[in-house]
């Protein structure tokens, strides 16, 4: 699999053990940086690592801060990118399966190294479920970063609403 990861400067060390560890497993990594100590600013490795997903170049990204938090909600922020943060197997597994999740979020100073390959390892290897219910709440969600009638329609998921009701979806 072809991988694109990012960081700041607050984790590189623990974005170094990653791609070490990726390509261990025999992964391609292209590595978006940061690649030292330098003080900088987790967007520019947010929208790096998530541009080279879209693009094709890879198939999915990890990003990691020292939260996570600063470079998921940046990564989320490119046209096309589902990225959820996260900081345990089963949300991982959940993200990717039924959100299709394309890019995980992982904080440096919170998930230990042994979580985080855990993490990676169920991101990488769940599989999408695909159904009609994932695949129109997904193109909705995706809809919302460009889609300007979306921005102002307060009705806008109304439709997966009134699915609760007929059982449409797996309270998880
Ligand atoms: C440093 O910029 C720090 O705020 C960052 O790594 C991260 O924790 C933000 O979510």
């Amino acid at each position: 699999m072809k991988i694109s990861i990012g960081c700041d400067h607050i984790v590189t060390d623990e974005k170094n053990n990653l791609v070490a560890y990726l390509e261990g497993k025999g992964h391609e990594v292209i590595d978006n940086g940061t690649y030292d100590k330098e003080r900088t600013h987790y967007p520019i490795y947010g929208k790096k690592t998530a541009e080279k997903v879209t693009s094709g170049e890879a198939d999915l990204g990890i990003v990691v801060c020292g939260t996570g938090v600063g470079i998921s909600v940046s990564s989320n922020k490119v046209n096309g990118i589902r990225s959820a943060l996260v900081g345990d197997v089963e949300t991982a597994r959940y993200a990717k399966e039924v959100l299709n999740a394309n890019v995980i979020g992982m904080g440096g100073r919170i998930v230990g190294e042994g979580l985080r390959e855990n993490i990676i390892d169920v991101f990488l290897e769940s599989e999408y479920q695909q159904s009609e219910e994932n695949d129109k709440m997904i193109e909705r969600i995706d809809a919302l970063v460009a889609n300007e009638e979306a921005k102002n329609d307060d009705h806008y998921f109304d439709e997966f609403l009134e699915k609760w009701d007929n059982g449409g979806y797996p309270d998880k």
